[in-house]
């Protein structure tokens, strides 16, 4: 049976006087709760010792001539647990290739990190009748052969539900994952049907429900929401009411 895990991307928010909303959250005995701050913000946040702590990036090396980048070993250092690779923002805005994110969830293992894997079609897809064929590409491509329930979670995020308020409806959502479970399930087997898939894109309080009750979800990549302390506690309640 998998696990429900509630985690929250901060992307480029989040100051140190955030950190004061973490120690009111719930933390569900049937939940994984998680957030992945600024890398500023990592070490202080996994001080905390009250939900776990993970990136939103890491570089493919362990260090070296990088500016401006952090490493899955420096990630793990800071205290995180997890990282987030191939989120549809860095996709778009370094260009990073199924290629690249692969060895980014490699190097994420080789640090002892679970590596959560984003993938999900453009607006302009799913119009083309592309949206199956696209989700199981950059499945193909991103996810690296070794990945297992414990090292690897995907997430399902529509490019066009991110951040616009606009949310992927149940026969949507369902379609997708259950296409995705199909794909793992064929190529890891036993680890497949244990790997976690969450959807992402405009998850609020009020739809949190709905999309966590769906098969094949178990659980959330919440952007937006997870930065308002009483948005996320509701949706990690949410997670716990519809996990077993
Ligand atoms: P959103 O972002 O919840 O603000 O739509 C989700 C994400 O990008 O992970």
């Amino acid at each position: 049976m998998r696990r429900m895990l509630a985690a929250g991307n901060w992307k480029m928010n989040g100051l140190s006087a955030a950190l004061g909303e973490i120690a009111a959250l719930p933390t569900p005995e049937n939940c994984d709760v998680l957030i992945c701050p600024p890398a500023t913000l990592i070490s202080d946040m996994a001080a905390l010792g009250h939900i776990q702590v993970g990136g939103q990036d890491c570089h493919v090396a362990v260090s070296g001539a990088h500016t401006g980048d952090v490493s899955a070993e420096m990630i793990a250092d800071a205290g995180g647990s997890a990282v987030i690779v191939g989120h549809s923002e860095r996709r778009a805005d370094h260009g990073e290739s199924d290629a690249l994110i692969r060895t980014k969830a490699e190097a994420a293992w080789r640090a002892g990190l679970t590596a959560i894997i984003c993938l999900g079609e453009s607006l302009e897809e799913r119009q083309a009748g592309q949206t199956l064929e696209r989700c199981i590409a950059q499945l193909d491509g991103s996810v690296p052969d070794g990945a297992t329930g414990a090292n690897t979670v995907i997430a399902y995020e529509p490019i066009w539900a991110i951040g616009t308020g606009l949310t992927a409806d149940a026969a949507q959502i369902a379609e997708v994952h259950n296409a995705l479970r199909a794909r793992l399930d064929a190529r890891f087997g036993e680890e497949g049907d244990k790997m976690r898939i969450l959807y992402g894109g405009s998850v609020k309080p009020g739809n949190a429900v709905e999309i966590f009750s769906i098969d094949n979800v178990d659980g959330g990549l919440v952007g937006g929401a997870s930065l308002k302390g009483a948005d996320f506690s509701a949706i990690i309640d949410a997670a716990a009411q519809c996990g077993s």
